[in-house]
């Protein structure tokens, strides 16, 4: 598929998306949402990625759903574009390997819905993150009622949806709704950083982490529980555990097996 409103570049294990329609603030139409879906499953499925950062071109990270593409659209349509998002994010959210967001500037509606289904969130000093769906009399269509609550606790959540009014980085960073506030000049370099700490680690460890916190938020412990045992389990199966243990006593670094995620 040839990327028309994203790019992609590859820096040895890591992979950066950037959004990359600056003129709309990086706005999400229906293309562009099929080009993350199908970059992210590609770089899911290239066992040389280790790590996917995602940002956005120019001064936003991403200005929501195109706000013009909907103004056309009837109940059916925009019911059609709100399952294509949120099952877009579901892939960001599931991939078997980690996707840290680094918010360069505005992630507002379906920005910062993307910024959520992401594992980590890193943002700049000139973020500016919310949900303003209400002013526009819609209401979030990329699972933001869900995540964002997640993320901040229901009262929180609340009060941006409600409003629709933004937080800046900082009340982002004591909310954590953010895990890092950085200088934009700093921001690719925060993010490469964190890919790189994750990158060194078992890429199967690293997946099943992912999946095992996934799995926990809905479920409750004991199921939980349950699939962490059995990715406990496959670690060894797999050989990775060995590796790991064996690098530990021989002091050296792990030489990992790399394999298509499962
Ligand atoms: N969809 C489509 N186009 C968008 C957009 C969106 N979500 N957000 C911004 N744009 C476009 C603007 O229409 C403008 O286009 P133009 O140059 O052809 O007029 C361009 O991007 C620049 O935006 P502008 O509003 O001039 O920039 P600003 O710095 O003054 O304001 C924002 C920035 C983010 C505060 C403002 O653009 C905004 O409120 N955007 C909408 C956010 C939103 O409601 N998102 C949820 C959508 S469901």
């Amino acid at each position: 598929m040839t990327l028309k409103n994203i790019t992609v570049e590859k820096d040895g294990e890591i992979a950066v998306v950037t959004m990359n329609r600056p003129d709309a603030l990086n706005a999400i139409n229906i293309e562009t949402m099929t080009e993350i879906g199908h970059a992210m499953l590609e770089l899911g499925g290239d066992a040389d990625v280790r790590v996917i950062i995602v940002t956005g071109a120019g001064k936003a990270f991403v200005a929501g759903a195109d706000i013009s593409e909907l103004q056309a659209k009837d109940g059916m349509e925009s019911r059609d574009i709100s399952q294509h998002g949120q099952r877009t994010f579901s892939i960001v959210e599931n991939l078997p390997k980690p996707v840290i967001a680094a918010i360069n500037g505005f992630a507002l509606g379906g920005g910062l819905e993307l910024a959520m289904a992401c594992d980590v969130r890193i943002a700049s000093t000139r973020a500016k993150m919310g949900q303003p769906e209400v002013t526009l009399g819609i209401v979030p269509g990329f699972a933001g009622t869900q995540r964002l609550p997640r993320l901040v606790g229901f009262g929180r959540a609340k009060e941006m949806l409600l409003t629709g009014s933004p937080i800046d980085a900082a009340t982002a960073l004591s909310w954590g709704l953010v895990n890092k506030v950085v200088e934009p000049d700093e921001l690719l370099d925060a993010a490469k950083d964190m890919a790189i700490r994750i990158a060194r680690n078992g890429p199967a460890a690293v997946g099943l982490v992912k999946a095992c916190v996934n799995k926990g938020t809905s479920t409750d412990v004991d199921a939980g529980g349950t699939h962490e045992s059995d990715a406990f389990g496959l670690c060894f199966a797999s050989g990775e555990a060995g590796e790991g243990i064996t690098a530990f006593f021989e002091k050296r670094p792990a030489n990992w097996i790399k394999k298509q995620p499962e």
